[in-house]
């Protein structure tokens, strides 16, 4: 037998069932194994045969893709196979949302029709204004966007027909295009300010901060420092495989629903402080300890569990967070134009306790992609609210080239997983008014 036929004999378990005595072969591919191969195992044709239990997925793949790979070890993140590093440094946002939605990058011909397309779907129907018009004045802006986005689907109930490329590719377009105008407005509402047009005359970052910031100037030109670091940010954002929001997605998604209603479900994943509201909640911590002298005190009250390091700590990176390496970068480089931020000084403190603290160090906690990103866009004048609304700009094009694939992929079906129940059987009903006489 030739070595090649040896390693691929021996790319099997042998499962022993103590229970029975039987043997059964199961194939591993991929570094895994079907699940569906364990449902053989069983004691009597009457059981239901083996499934495996797994909360959060934390040791199961979902899926097949092709979109982003990781080396959570070796702090490696690649979209389509390109480093992040060099799409930070070379590349542009836009660029790098083609990059994902159509697996390589594009000729000049096609980066420029792609640009066309999504500068001229940057409005919205005027109805949606009056519909975030009715939010309260204080809404949180991620409620505001996940409630939009998903009202996006009744504006094209033809993005149903999910089974028709040019109908996918045009609904992929226009959120994209769209998702700035709506987290602007969300923005200006917070604000009381009156809402502000896409400028179809500005690049999509510059865009997207005229729509933020402009008031009675002719038009809003940002400084080019801060338009670049923002978009290095979008880039960082982009994708990141089978995260907490694309598995939302991609759950939704597997009902054969509309793009808006699936995207709509990552924007209600991506808003939780353990996801995307990191950003957030990393704001308000270094606003909490308040200085250097706090953070001994801090440190304590995580490892006796009441606090939690928010911005540290990943299910898949064990090592520095490489986007949070380039956002450190991006963070000086905002400075330069905006001025310091006084939370830096605690961060970087914060940081260099934490990496050398046995805690931090067994745990494999190193700051994540949320660490840094909220100290840039406080120094754009962010309020912390509005920080997972720009992850999600961001995240867009990742959430759309996953669903995409999703739709695409014959081995997917609609996402059910099952349970192990812990719950009583059989009781006998008494009826309320036996129960209460
Ligand atoms: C994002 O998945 C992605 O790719 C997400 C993301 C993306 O691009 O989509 O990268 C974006 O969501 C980044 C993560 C942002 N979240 C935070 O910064 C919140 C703080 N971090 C955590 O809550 C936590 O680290 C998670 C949620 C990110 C990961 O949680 P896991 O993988 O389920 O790990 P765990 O909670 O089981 O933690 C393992 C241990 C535990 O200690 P023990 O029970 O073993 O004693 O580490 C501890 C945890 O208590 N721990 C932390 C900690 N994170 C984990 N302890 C203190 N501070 C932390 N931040």
């Amino acid at each position: 037998m030739s070595d090649d036929a040896a390693t691929q004999a021996n790319q099997t378990l042998t499962v022993r069932d103590n229970r029975t005595g039987n043997e059964y072969e199961i194939a591993i591919a991929d570094g895994t194994i079907k699940a569906a191969d364990l449902a053989q195992i069983r004691t009597s044709e009457e059981e239901p045969g083996l499934a495996t239990y797994d909360p959060g997925f934390v040791n199961t793949a979902s899926c097949k893709s092709a979109v982003t790979f990781i080396d959570g070890d070796k702090g490696i993140l690649e979209y389509r196979g390109y480093p992040i590093e060099q799409l930070a440094e070379k590349s542009n946002f836009l660029e790098v949302a083609y990059l994902l939605i159509h697996g390589e990058l594009p000729s000049k011909q096609q980066y420029d029709s792609w640009v066309h397309e999504i500068t001229y779907h940057t409005f919205v129907h005027e109805n949606v204004k009056g519909f975030m018009q009715g939010f309260r004045y204080d809404a949180h802006p991620m409620g505001m966007l996940m409630a939009s986005v998903g009202a996006l689907s009744t504006f094209y109930p033809e993005s149903g027909n999910i089974s028709d490329p040019d109908n996918r590719h045009i609904q992929i377009v226009r959120m994209i295009a769209k998702m700035p105008t709506l987290g602007a407005w969300a923005f200006r509402h917070a604000q009381g300010k009156p809402y502000i047009y896409p400028d179809n005359e500005l690049g999509y970052t510059a865009n997207f901060l005229s729509m933020l910031f402009k008031m009675s100037e002719q038009r809003f030109e940002a400084d080019e420092r801060l338009v670049k670091a923002l978009d290095v940010l979008f880039i960082l954002h982009a994708d990141h495989e089978q995260n907490a929001s694309t598995n939302a997605v991609r759950s939704v998604g597997s009902t054969q629903v509309d793009p808006y209603s699936a995207v709509a479900a990552g924007v209600g994943a991506l808003f939780g402080p353990l996801h995307g509201g990191a950003n957030e909640a990393v704001l308000r911590m270094l606003r909490r300890i308040g200085s250097k002298e706090n953070i001994p005190s801090f440190i304590e009250g995580v490892k006796n569990g009441n606090e939690r390091l928010m911005g540290f700590g990943h299910r898949v990176y064990k090592n520095y967070d490489p986007r949070a390496k380039i956002i450190k970068q991006a963070a000086m480089d905002v400075f330069e134009v905006t001025g310091t931020n006084p939370l830096l000084d605690i961060a970087l403190e914060l940081e260099k306790i934490a990496l050398e603290d046995e805690y931090f160090v067994k745990r494999k906690l190193y700051p994540n992609v949320d660490f840094y990103s909220g100290l840039i866009y406080e120094a754009f004048q962010f309020p912390p609210e509005m920080f997972t609304v720009l992850f999600a700009i961001g995240r867009t094009p990742g959430w759309l080239a996953q669903w995409l694939e999703l739709v695409q992929d014959k081995e997917q079906k609609i996402a059910r997983p099952k349970q192990i129940y812990t719950g009583p059987r059989t009781l006998d009903f008494t009826p309320a008014a036996q129960r209460w006489a």
